[in-house]
């Protein structure tokens, strides 16, 4: 069948891909550990499942309007003007069946053929392959290990020509766990309004910070008015297969973004939606509870990985992935995820599923439990020892296991 010559164009996300092949290895009967999967390995918490099920029995089962419900769009504005630190309108938030719609929106109401997008590389895939998929040219902007993870201003304010028209960034972002500075996010909004640009400001793992504060460049001054911030539930209330996420959108985009709605998903699941109000309004123990066992997960990983010759190791602020420099091993980030995987039973990304500059990169997803965790890195060192020469070099000095 004759495809759309703009399907040549459209990228994807390998994390689906390497599950899926994971589980195939799975299916023939070897252990695997899944630290590719990029979301939270707990259940979402009961009162928001229980408020679900009686908004089912209560009748929530028709079409809502376009763009959310009034009472989950207040309550997403009340919530994001106490924690972005901005005053939000609800008549501005857009309610979607996950968040990943908001940078398609986002894509196909600002973007024209030639228009320029920059995008952080390592990044979300789904930057780069809808920036292409509207026929806009992608310009990625590299995100360096050398630099904690947080972009450089200046290399951003070098990228922008006279057809720059959408900065997306990610902080905390996936896949590298970095989380932008005050000051880092001060210099972008500098760049924004200087040289006219909309803000694409994914946020999504706005609640999951470990060291310092969130801060969204919506609350700088004059950065509300250009920026879409992309924010949702999966990551912070484990709801992945809810599909519930959101855009607080500058007023002109309003009615763009819900056309877009209208035309496509028609809204987002009614009683869902319900749910998502217990969830902002509701107990916050359980977020607390997740985040702090992520930030040991994190402590665990980091300090593990160290340990491990030809692995280097940042420790993330934000998020639950760490992305470590493995050229030390002498091999490609490709090319270890596929020994591990085969060789180890451990399923991790490569880092160039999130850009070329991921090349001697894994990402590794710590949304697994501080056991699984453990064991995985006692088979990452395993093999990673047998691959490494500086490995082989200590295994030939050190004395003989015996006089160990
Ligand atoms: C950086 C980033 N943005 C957005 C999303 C999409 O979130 P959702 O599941 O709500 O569509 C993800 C999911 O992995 C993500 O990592």
């Amino acid at each position: 069948m004759r495809l759309a010559a703009r399907m040549e164009r459209i990228g994807t996300e390998t994390a689906f891909e390497a599950a899926a092949r994971a589980r195939a290895l799975e299916a023939t009967g070897r252990d695997v550990i899944h630290l590719e999967i990029g979301e939270p390995d707990f259940d979402t918490p009961a009162n928001i499942r229980e408020a679900a099920k009686r908004a089912l029995d209560e009748g929530w089962t028709h079409y809502p309007p376009a763009p959310g419900l009034p009472q989950l769009r207040e309550a997403i504005a009340a919530d994001a003007s106490a924690r972005k630190r901005f005053p939000v309108d609800p008549e501005r938030v857009i309610v979607t069946p996950g968040a990943k719609p908001i940078m398609f929106f986002a894509l196909l109401v600002l973007a024209d053929a030639g228009d320029e997008v920059i995008y952080p590389d390592p990044g979300f895939p789904i930057y780069e392959s809808m920036t292409r998929y509207v026929g806009a040219t992608a310009v990625p902007l590299p995100i360096r290990q050398e630099n904690g993870f947080r972009l450089d201003p200046d290399e951003l304010a070098s990228l922008v020509t006279p057809r720059t028209r959408l900065v997306v960034f990610n902080s905390p972002a996936n896949p590298t766990g970095g989380v932008l500075s005050r000051d880092d996010l001060e210099r972008i909004a500098d760049v924004a309004r200087e040289r006219d640009l909309i803000v694409l400001a994914d946020e999504i793992y706005s609640r999951i910070v470990y060291e310092g504060e969130h801060v969204s460049i919506a609350s700088l001054p004059g950065m509300a008015e250009r920026t879409i911030v992309l924010d949702g539930f999966s990551k912070t209330y484990a709801m992945t297969g809810w599909r519930l996420g959101y855009g607080i959108v500058p007023e002109p985009l309003v009615a763009p973004f819900t056309r877009l709605i209208i035309n496509s998903v028609s809204g987002t699941s009614a009683h869902s939606q319900v749910a998502a109000v217990e969830a902002l309004t509701g107990p916050q123990d359980e977020v607390d509870a997740m985040v702090a066992e992520f930030r040991a997960r994190r402590d665990l990983i980091v300090r593990g990985l160290n340990a491990i010759p030809g692995f280097r190791c940042l420790q993330p602020s934000g998020a639950f992935y760490v992305f470590p420099d493995v050229s030390g091993t002498g091999l490609s980030g490709a090319r270890l995820a596929d020994r591990l995987l085969q060789q180890a039973g451990v399923s991790v990304l490569a880092g160039t599923a999130f850009g070329q500059v991921g090349r001697d990169h894994l990402r590794i997803s710590y949304a697994n439990s501080q056991a699984n965790i453990a064991t995985a890195l006692e088979r990452i060192r395993a093999l990673a020892e047998r691959l490494t020469p500086d490995a082989r070099a200590s295994e030939a000095a050190a004395p003989p296991v015996s006089a160990r």
